[in-house]
């Protein structure tokens, strides 16, 4: 808890009503920077006075050290109660060296990493003056239409409670009054990423059923974690936006979940509660909100206007009040504001870390660990003894790979495919050419004849394909995740000319790649790789790293398979393994049946990993037992590689339907050539619980199937049974 001189208590009871409001208003940095009699711009459209904006109690996006210093000390100079103002930032990937995004580094499945990537990144944005990211974003999802699928870790609730946790203890580190750590926030509470249609805000209808067993763990798991800050969620749940919907905000987060720290609203979520039509007015939105305690408005002005007329009206109590901001007081003195308002931030600090060796070093790595082996009939790795060499496609030369949520990460710091693959052949002749656009709508094949001839005379291609990263992100949703015809055109006719060819994908979701998997020699899925991309790139494909990613979401073979996920439900007349696709009364598509074309857990190596046995320690469990569970696995390959060792679960009788395997536990290991391990899981009763039809998690007795394997693809399967 608080670790500063300050009295909290003291100083609350010193502060008005309007300074107390003050500290529940979160504005942009622009409202600040200008000279303290310039209340002009943004500040009037709002309504601060100069006064008014003298009490504010956090603000965000703003542009480094320097710039937070100059507004905490003119803050300071102006209240008069000497509250520091918190100073947040979306530091989702990196602040400046960017790392790959979290549906990328979901396929490292290295929590381990995961965490070492955002510790690096607290400790660029702690120098720049951020005290607290929001992040990390643990919208479980199955929308890969979705722009912020890229955010999320994919379609499994443990993979996303892993890696969430892994973030939290990342930026968090032991002591948040240390030089660089930051708070952590979790969001969007609660299923922003099952938005119908995967239409970015859109309304959210799933069964409380659905939500208990994979949209809400995540973010609990976080908040167990002890991250710092809830954000709601812009969207409906059930018809009532999450900023005003008492049954997430108040039932799950602060009674059954026992969360007592603060919540700041979405940008101008409190002022769009009147868009949804929940309210009629700014005053309206805010009595809603600060009924289900939402403490912090970011952007919208309704606590600011309201909220002080609404306790005099009497509809809140000054205790109320007085709650919500001792839970701001309590951040700002955990974080040693009061002790130093500036949290260490220093130009200096920031000159000696961004982009760094050793930061540089963690997100290479990262986008090494991370990037998955969809496809190789042996083109890969390729031989570094090559004379000449094609790197073709939109994405060949360019530091365009950073993703969305880039923070103040720079694209020109990014090393791109031909500067990686230079680095690694610095006497070979390396042609290239775009071919053709990734742009939306750019459909001129024109470019592919050039790109033809440039293959033809190469002893081998690098293809560097995908989407435009302008296409993933917030409110940048796609009907269509289909790799665009030009693209499709250009890999078809490269790889006729020239069979020696490497496919390597940039995208920010799954994309389908019906259209060339069957021409591709081999594909190597980057996804949005970050700062060191260009350089991981290179590394993989000539095998200086061996890949030992795992698809973190399924990819379909079809944009109308959407959704499609590997931990789905039977149905009374499930599609029996190996039908035709045109075998009737099977709950399949007979275009293209139900599996995705790539599915979650998948990954391929350069080397071998054999699956040689998996033994239980007993058949029958009791609740109070726990059941061991060793797989041993080979490195049956030429050469050393990492395989993610994944555990399932199949409930085979229960009282609601689950999923034909649901990922219960995995772990990463490294082999050498011909290095055997045996890798021991656990499964306690905890493990087996399901969300049952009287809203109760409960394990029930009978026969599970535990797997070890990804999918639809199991190496081994046993049976055992709880007993109760
Ligand atoms: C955005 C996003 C949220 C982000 C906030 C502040 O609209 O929804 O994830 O943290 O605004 O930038």
């Amino acid at each position: 808890m608080s670790k500063s001189s300050v009295d909290l208590k003291k100083l609350l009871s010193q502060m008005t009503i309007d300074e107390k409001i003050g500290q529940l208003v979160e504005l942009n940095a622009e409202f600040f920077i200008k000279s303290a009699s310039e209340v002009t711009g943004p500040a009037t459209s709002f309504g601060f006075s100069e006064h008014g904006l003298s009490t504010i109690g956090s603000t965000l996006n703003f542009n480094g050290a320097r710039e937070m210093r100059a507004i905490q000390a003119k803050h300071l100079e102006n209240d008069r109660n000497k509250i520091p103002m918190l100073f947040a930032m979306d530091v989702i990937h990196g602040y400046k060296t960017l790392y790959p995004i979290p549906l990328s580094l979901g396929c490292s499945f290295d929590p381990e990493l995961m965490k070492e990537c955002c510790s690096m990144a607290a400790s660029e944005a702690s120098a720049a003056g951020v005290q607290l990211t929001f992040a990390p974003m643990l919208d479980f999802c199955r929308e890969p239409r979705w722009g912020r699928v890229m955010e999320t870790c994919g379609e499994d609730a443990y993979l996303n409670s892993v890696m969430g946790v892994a973030q939290v203890k990342g930026y968090q580190g032991d002591d948040l009054s240390e030089e660089g750590n930051i708070a952590a926030s979790v969001k969007h509470l609660a299923a922003y990423g099952g938005a119908e249609g995967g239409r970015d805000y859109n309304t959210v209808e799933l069964s409380e059923h659905i939500l208990r067993e994979f949209y809400l763990p995540a973010y609990k798991a976080c908040i167990d974690a002890g991250a710092k800050l809830v954000m709601p969620s812009f969207n409906n749940l059930g018809g009532v936006p999450a900023t005003a919907n008492p049954w997430i905000m108040k039932k799950i987060l602060r009674e059954e979940w026992g969360y007592d720290g603060l919540v700041v609203s979405d940008y101008a979520a409190l002022r769009e509660l009147m868009n949804h039509g929940v309210t009629g007015s700014l005053k309206e939105s805010a009595e809603v909100a600060f009924r289900n305690e939402c403490d912090v408005e970011m952007m919208s002005g309704a606590y600011y206007k309201h909220l002080h007329e609404l306790i005099d009206e009497g509809v809140f109590s000054e205790d109320e009040l007085d709650r919500s901001v001792m839970r701001m007081l309590e951040l700002k003195a955990e974080l040693g504001l009061f002790d130093d308002p500036y949290h260490m931030a220093s130009e200096e600090k920031e000159r000696e870390l961004f982009y760094c060796e050793k930061h540089r070093e963690i997100a290479r790595r990262a986008a090494e660990e991370s990037a998955v082996l969809l496809k190789n009939n042996g083109v890969l790795p390729l031989s570094d003894k090559i004379k000449k060499i094609a790197v073709i496609g939109p994405f060949r030369d360019t530091g365009a790979i950073n993703g969305f949520w880039t923070c103040c990460g720079d694209k020109n710091y990014a090393v791109t495919v031909t500067e990686g693959i230079r680095e690694i052949l610095p006497e070979a002749e390396i042609v290239g050419a775009d071919g053709v656009s990734a742009k939306l709508g750019e459909s001129s094949t024109d470019g592919i004849d050039e790109a033809v001839r440039l293959a033809e005379s190469a002893e081998a291609v690098v293809l560097c394909v995908g989407e435009a990263q302008d296409y993933i992100g917030e409110a940048r949703c796609i009907a269509d995740i289909t790799l665009s015809a030009p693209q499709r055109e250009l890999v078809r006719r490269v790889c006729e000319a020239n069979p020696n060819t490497a496919v390597l994908l940039f995208n920010g979701r799954p994309i389908v790649l019906t259209g060339i998997a069957d021409v591709a020699p081999a594909m190597l899925e980057m996804f949005f790789p970050g700062t060191e991309g260009g350089r991981a790139a290179a590394n993989l494909l000539f095998g200086r790293v061996n890949p030992s990613g795992k698809l973190s979401m399924s990819f379909p073979k079809h944009v109308g398979q959407i959704p499609v996920y590997y931990n789905r439900t039977m149905t009374g007349r499930p599609k029996r393994q190996g039908d035709d696709v045109f075998e009737g009364y099977t709950s399949s598509y007979m275009d293209c049946g139900i599996l995705p074309l790539y599915f979650f857990g998948e990954g391929l190596s350069y080397t071998k990993f054999i699956y040689e046995e998996m033994s239980l320690d007993r058949r029958e469990m009791g609740e109070s037992d726990t059941l061991a569970v060793s797989v041993t696995v080979r490195n049956a390959g030429e050469r050393a590689g990492k395989e993610v060792v994944q555990l399932y679960l199949r409930d085979l009788v229960s009282s609601t339907v689950r999923p034909v395997q649901e990922l219960i536990a995995f772990e990463k290991i490294a082999l050498e050539a011909g290095e055997r391990r045996t890798v021991r899981f656990e499964i306690s009763e905890p493990m087996l619980r399901l969300w049952n039809f009287e809203n109760k998690f409960v394990s029930e007795k009978g026969d599970f199937l535990v797997s070890v394997g990804y999918a639809d693809h199991m190496y081994f399967s046993e049976k055992f049974t709880l007993v109760k």
